[in-house]
């Protein structure tokens, strides 16, 4: 300890702010929206409903979802020349920095919606956001295969909308899976939001110092990036992917995971908060064997997943560490069966996670104790010495 500054290396019980959206029983394994549980909200809710409740505090009734949905339709197309930015990046471009960069160059298309402190302009940045991401975010994705991409076609509901600029053609007529496109909207619900997260937290960080909601969103989706943190759906899969193609058996990876081999982790185990079972993962992984079933597709990495689950739960490296798995252990496992390239699935992490960064940023921003985040360090370099000049070094 240096004087009043005291260091927690594991930070998850040092509170950063106060928040009325989200709450979380790491213990209880409990999540719940403005007060609502998330398996409620995962069963009856729809993804737009779900983010009008993050961000205004209430779930919408049906007039106020109308209008809602109606403003975010009425944005969902680029300026022109953010669409000719994408042929700027490389064809083999990971989504993640050309969905962050395209976040950040809306604060230099729209001016009129960068003052935190002037609530209509908040409001037109918050529409434009929840307007434009799905249709960047599919745009990322044509760009890596070199397919045009579409307008979208606002007769379709939010989550078609995305389905269909992603994998529709010009050729041809898209129809959208009412499966998938349930199943997605139910995947982005279980997103939306989940308290002081690492990209959350980044979000209000960079808010803190009176950025606006663009930049600020576009932090968050770099933090979103890394793969202890969303980027850990794409790991999982890759990480599925090894043991099937015969790197490891099952026995052979949980036994490296356990010896703590540098950079091997049970991807999609752990949590920083839930000591228990993450409420989201139970609920997506019966929704990845409803879809396997649904869609007739059998994928074995599921059975490996279900069958690294059951050895992980049984043994007491994992038990008594509390590991259990987490929101990304079996979300990449649908995503795959959707037709989504494994790049492709901390990019959905982040259209589902964009609600709770803007409603958490408006709570941020509206919150008259925020101060500039500024966190203090304990000191642990040389004490003070006198310089040496170059010819006595
Ligand atoms: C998300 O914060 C959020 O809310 C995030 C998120 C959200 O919705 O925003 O829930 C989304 O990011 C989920 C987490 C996705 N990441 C992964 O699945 C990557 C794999 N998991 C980890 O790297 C890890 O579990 C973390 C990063 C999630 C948590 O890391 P911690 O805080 O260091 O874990 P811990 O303190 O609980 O670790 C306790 C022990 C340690 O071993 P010992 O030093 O005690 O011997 O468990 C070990 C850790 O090494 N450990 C793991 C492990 N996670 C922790 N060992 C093997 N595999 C793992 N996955």
């Amino acid at each position: 300890q240096t004087g009043a500054v005291t260091y927690d290396a594991g930070f998850v019980n040092t509170a950063s702010c106060k928040s009325a959206i989200t709450f979380i029983d790491g213990d209880e394994g409990i999540l719940r929206y403005r007060g609502y549980p998330i398996d409620q909200l995962a069963e009856k809710a729809s993804f737009l409903e779900v983010s009008y409740l993050l961000i205004y505090g209430e779930l919408p009734t049906a007039a106020q979802l109308d209008e809602f949905s109606t403003r975010v339709k009425h944005h969902t197309m680029l300026h022109e020349e953010l669409r000719r930015f994408f042929d700027g990046f490389p064809r083999d471009a990971h989504p993640m920095p050309v969905l962050s960069s395209a976040v950040s160059a809306l604060s230099t298309f729209y001016q009129d919606a960068l003052n935190p402190f002037d609530d209509e302009q908040v409001e037109m940045a918050t529409v434009r956001l929840l307007a434009k991401v799905p249709t960047i975010a599919s745009y990322a994705y044509k760009k890596s295969i070199g397919q045009p991409m579409l307008y979208p076609d606002n007769s379709l509901g939010y989550v078609a909308n995305f389905l269909r600029m992603t994998f529709g053609v010009p050729a041809t007529p898209y129809e959208v899976d009412p499966v998938v496109e349930k199943v997605l909207d139910m995947l982005f619900v279980l997103h939306a939001d989940h308290e002081q997260n690492c990209s959350t937290s980044t979000v209000r960080l960079v808010g803190s110092s009176h950025a606006n909601l663009f930049a600020s969103v576009s932090a968050g989706v770099n933090a979103l990036f890394g793969p202890l943190h969303g980027g850990a759906n794409q790991a999982v899969l890759e990480m599925l992917q090894g043991i099937h193609k015969g790197d490891d058996t099952v026995e052979s990876f949980v036994r490296k995971v356990k010896d703590k081999e540098p950079g091997v982790k049970l991807m999609g185990f752990g949590h920083r908060v839930y000591k228990n079972y993450d409420p989201r993962a139970a609920i997506v992984k019966k929704a990845a064997q409803d879809v396997m079933s649904r869609m007739n597709a059998s994928d074995p990495l599921l059975d490996l997943a279900m069958q690294l689950e059951e050895i992980a739960l049984a043994d007491d490296y994992f038990v008594s560490r509390k590991l259990y798995p987490n929101v990304d252990f079996y979300t990449g496992l649908i995503y795959k069966a959707m037709g989504f390239p494994t790049k492709m699935f901390t990019v959905l992490f982040a259209l589902g996670r964009l609600p709770g960064w803007i409603a958490q940023w408006r709570e941020m921003i509206k919150d008259e104790d925020t101060k500039i985040g500024r966190p203090r360090q304990v000191y642990t370099g040389q004490a003070e010495r006198t310089f040496v000049a170059m010819g006595e070094r």
